[in-house]
């Protein structure tokens, strides 16, 4: 099976499980051997050998703009390579992920959609780890907006479920974490796994695109990121999804669960 973004935050459980299980795994990363990269089609092809089943996630973002036409090329040419079985992540409430999911629908593949919220390990592996670190989280999400924090672990179970069982095959799924937690709540309870002082700040999204873009962030990769948050952190994502308890047959794993796993993981500690 192939897993592109095999090396990323939910890539890389998939294929751990996948090969835990027994699986062949190829991962598809412009660091995998040979090389695999979205903006370099001359790229595309020596990953497809052999597959019949592959896991997508896109980078940098399936809402971003571009993403429809490289994830959908992409997938017609799976498709024509003989891989029938595509599973792929997408956010919730994004206009251009809604794009892209139908231009992979369009192939004729067997498709498994998995809409995921914000990630809980965007606070320890991603952009958000640095702040934490440095005591105080400034980003622009309203605090009395409830957002289901969903955990990398359980969003890669649900995907190695679609990818392994024919009865997610034309499925979405809602994937998100079980409760609604505003960013604030969600910072307060990092510090209190991490056993830190942790504030939050929140910002309007146009001060956090500028403060990217001081900060050396490309205005090509800010402008789109920010447009992005914008969509999915304005109230519209506040509801919690049924896809864990769907595909799996138990609830998703409770934020505090991951906070206190990453704290003994050490992740927080300066
Ligand atoms: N973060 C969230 O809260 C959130 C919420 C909902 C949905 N999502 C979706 O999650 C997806 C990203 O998945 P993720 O967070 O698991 O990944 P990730 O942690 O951002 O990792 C990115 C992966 O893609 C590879 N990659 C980066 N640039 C690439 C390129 N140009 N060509 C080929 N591979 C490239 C990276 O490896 P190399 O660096 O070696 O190439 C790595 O394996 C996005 O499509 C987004 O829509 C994210």
């Amino acid at each position: 099976m192939l897993v592109l973004g095999g090396t990323g935050k939910t890539g890389r459980r998939v294929a751990a499980r996948l090969a835990a299980r027994g699986h062949r795994v190829r991962v598809g990363a412009r660091s995998a051997a040979p090389s695999f990269d979205w903006t370099d089609r001359a790229t595309w092809g020596p990953e497809l050998e052999g597959v019949d089943a592959a896991y997508i996630a896109y980078s940098p973002d399936a809402g971003f703009p571009g993403a429809a036409e490289a994830v959908g090329g992409w997938a017609r040419r799976a498709v024509a390579a003989g891989v029938r079985r595509l599973v792929l992540l997408t956010g919730r409430g994004e206009a251009g992920a809604v794009r892209t999911e139908e231009a992979v629908r369009a192939t004729g593949a067997d498709l498994t959609v998995l809409r995921a919220a914000f990630f809980a390990q965007n606070f320890s592996e991603d952009f958000l780890v640095d702040m934490v670190r440095g005591g105080r989280v400034v980003f622009c999400a309203d605090p009395g907006v409830g957002e289901p924090f969903v955990d990398a672990e359980d969003i890669a179970e649900v995907a190695v479920a679609a990818l392994t069982g024919p009865e997610h095959i034309g499925r979405t799924y809602d994937v998100t974490g079980p409760r609604l937690l505003g960013f604030g709540a969600a910072v307060a309870e990092v510090a209190a796994a991490a056993g830190r002082e942790v504030g939050y700040t929140p910002v309007p999204v146009g001060a956090f695109r500028d403060g990217m873009v001081a900060d050396g962030v490309p205005a090509g990769f800010a402008d789109p990121f920010t447009a992005l948050l914008g969509e999915v952190l304005d109230g519209r994502n506040a509801h919690v999804g049924d896809g864990v308890r769907r595909v799996l047959g138990r609830e998703p794993r409770d934020f505090a669960a991951y906070a206190a796993a990453a704290a003994a993981d050490g992740v927080w500690d300066v």
